[in-house]
């Protein structure tokens, strides 16, 4: 098994957690790398000081503060831990495998497609410049600095969507206000929504760890382009519920920060031109399946 070892940044987190269920079923043996200890764990300091963990065949960073953490208020503080968190896991892991004797074949680093300035214009593909000036563009820059790899080892960096799955990202913190029927559209409704399904999502990565060939930029979001009012719809739809309820874009400007808030305001038209070009195949590629399979309050055993 040890032949097919893969150590995940963040494997305890939504994202992680889905991959590691999907790699452990198909032949994989993970480790993860995590603030806190557990069976299979190992830390931050760990792999700072000592390196790789041995027969370390793949690496992948989901690792991250969340940002949408209604909890914490938009501090300096915070904003620094959004980014250290991002940044410093990131680093550690490149250099980690820069440093080892026994390279990993592959490095895959998710980030997100908040490295393309919003616009309701401009269609972004793997090739656009990420040139934006909002704090979230200038983070992506630097998250994607530090993976910072020596060949031969490959770097596939995913720039997902929004993830759409029961467990986590924004079907989590939704699922509440949209059963007792108090969803809505967020702002105006006609911001793009990049979105992906969580099984694509970690099905993207296995794809990348095993095919070869793959390397460079991806864009992990579903080929269809849909607006915040479609994905409202189609969720509230899913749910068996009206969506009367739209929270005005000044409304989370003022709860959120607007620099937190642009998240769900603004938005881009982002499309998934190297992944088709790859073959990888979509489970979900429409929003109304998507929506449908995640629209359950009660988490599935
Ligand atoms: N979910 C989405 O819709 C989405 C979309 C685009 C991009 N992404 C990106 O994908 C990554 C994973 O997202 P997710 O939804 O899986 O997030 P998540 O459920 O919050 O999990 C993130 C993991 O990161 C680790 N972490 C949190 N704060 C940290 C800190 N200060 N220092 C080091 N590690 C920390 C945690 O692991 P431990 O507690 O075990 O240390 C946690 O399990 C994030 O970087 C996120 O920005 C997510």
């Amino acid at each position: 098994m040890s032949a097919n070892k893969v150590l995940i940044g963040g494997g305890t987190g939504f994202i992680g957690q889905n991959l590691r269920k999907l790699l452990s079923t198909t032949g994989y043996n993970i480790v993860n790398v995590s603030r806190m200890p557990g069976a299979n764990n190992v830390s931050w300091s760990t792999i700072e000081n000592s390196g790789l963990p041995p027969n370390t065949k793949a690496v992948v960073n989901c690792a991250g503060q969340q940002f949408m953490d209604f909890t914490k208020s938009w501090t300096p503080g915070f904003k620094q831990n959004v980014q250290n968190s991002r940044i410093y896991t990131t680093r550690a892991l490149s250099q980690a495998i820069n440093e080892s004797n026994d390279k990993p074949k592959v490095f895959v680093l998710v980030t997100g497609v908040g490295a393309y300035e919003p616009s309701n214009t401009i269609k972004y593909d793997e090739c656009s410049p990420t040139t934006g000036t909002d704090f979230f563009s200038q983070l992506l820059v630097e998250w994607e600095k530090a993976a910072n790899v020596n060949p031969p080892v490959r770097l596939v960096i995913i720039r997902s969507g929004a993830v759409i799955g029961r467990d986590g990202g924004m079907i989590k913190n939704m699922i509440v206000p949209f059963f007792f029927g108090l969803g809505g559209r967020l702002g105006s409704g006609k911001q793009y929504l990049p979105w992906i399904h969580i099984d694509d999502l970690v099905g993207l990565i296995k794809f990348a760890i095993e095919n070869e060939e793959v390397k460079g930029i991806l864009n992990g979001v579903a080929p269809q382009v849909i607006t915040n009012e479609q994905f409202t719809q189609s969720f509230a739809k899913a749910m068996g519920r009206p969506a009367f309820f739209p929270v005005p874009e000044s409304v989370l400007n003022f709860l959120l920060h607007p620099e937190r808030a642009m998240i769900v305001t603004k938005g881009q038209h982002v499309v998934p031109k190297r992944v088709l070009e790859y073959g990888f195949k979509y489970q979900y590629d429409n929003i109304d399946d998507a929506c449908k399979e995640c629209a359950h309050l009660f988490p599935k055993k």
